[in-house]
């Protein structure tokens, strides 16, 4: 690639990621070089002809080789925009996605039933944040507890609150739904948090069906943690779990807002009985993917 213009590099490596099978090979391209080059996609095509030098080179092949190998862009950059926020990822998260972001939408709609009113949310399976951060910048009357059984993920988490400046009003916990580690100051003040319960919980819990993890794309089966997609064998493992074991912590007016599967809601509506009451929503292409459960009467 040495000596190479921006719009020749650029080719060059899309064309490459199109053979190795990349998603949006001549976008993942584009993004790569910008970031290599610490500029955005529209100075690209201002300097097209302009040669590259040889460091921007070497750098840019390394992106282009990791990207090859199937690594994705959000990962190389460092980075994905979220509910128009942006947001430090590493591989220990799970990349946000698009979907999730209906699910910030319908949590930000059942808490702003309570206008000014001060709020508390759980968000179980935090991953970069993203759920609860975004919640926290849209939501200046919201407390938020984000909780990860991965402690690494938690790290990323704790940098994007900071990142926002809302580091003040979520607390985190490295648990495994609403159990941290016995003996721990960590357990003493969670089950005091807990105690308190919440308006909404909120989860975008791992719901793959294991044996269809061999089948997703290569970019999310080698690169994405195991444990943010796995779900068990009728991927409801967490689901069910959450219901079970942290829905006891939701106030008597509370709602669940849980990010699910194609197909698991109606799955899930037979599995956990009358005492729920469960919506639907939506996401942008009409498939049910979010629901709002709330504590019916027992019958
Ligand atoms: C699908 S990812 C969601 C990440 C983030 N909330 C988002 O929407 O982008 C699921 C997250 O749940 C975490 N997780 C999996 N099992 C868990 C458990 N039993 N308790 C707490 N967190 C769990 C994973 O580590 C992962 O970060």
């Amino acid at each position: 690639m040495a000596g190479l213009t921006l719009g020749e590099a650029l080719q060059k490596s899309a064309n490459f990621f199109d053979q190795r099978g990349c998603e949006s090979p001549r976008l993942s391209a584009e993004l790569l070089l910008a970031h290599v080059l610490q500029t955005d996609r529209l100075h690209l095509y201002m300097e097209y002809s302009r040669p590259l030098t040889e460091r921007e080179t070497d750098a840019y092949r390394e992106m282009v080789r990791r990207r090859g190998q199937g690594e994705p862009v959000a990962y190389l950059l460092g980075r994905k925009e979220f509910f128009s926020l942006d947001f430090e990822v590493d591989s220990s998260v799970l990349i946000p996605r698009p979907e999730t972001e209906v699910l910030v939408q319908v949590a930000l709609e059942v808490l702003n039933i309570r206008e000014s009113a001060p709020v508390t949310v759980w968000d179980i399976g935090t991953g970069s944040g993203a759920i609860a951060v975004s919640l926290a910048v849209h939501k200046r009357n919201a407390r938020i507890v984000a909780s990860d059984i991965s402690p690494k993920a938690l790290e990323c988490a704790r940098r994007n609150s900071a990142r926002h400046e809302v580091l003040d009003r979520v607390q985190f916990f490295c648990a495994d739904l609403d159990q941290s580690t016995p003996g721990t100051e960590e357990e003493e003040t969670l089950r005091r948090v807990l105690a308190d319960g919440f308006d909404v919980i909120v989860s975008n819990p791992p719901y793959v069906r294991s044996g269809e993890i061999e089948t997703l794309q290569r970019e999310i089966r080698d690169w994405e943690p195991r444990a943010a997609l796995d779900g068990g064998k009728d991927g409801l493992d967490v689901v069910r779990r959450i219901f079970a074991q942290a829905g006891r912590y939701l106030r008597p007016t509370g709602a669940m807002v849980l990010e699910l599967g194609e197909g698991q809601a109606k799955a899930l509506t037979e599995q956990i009985g009358r005492e729920w009451v469960l919506e639907t929503r939506q996401d942008f292409s009409g498939r049910d993917r979010v629901i709002v459960a709330r504590i019916g009467s027992v019958v």
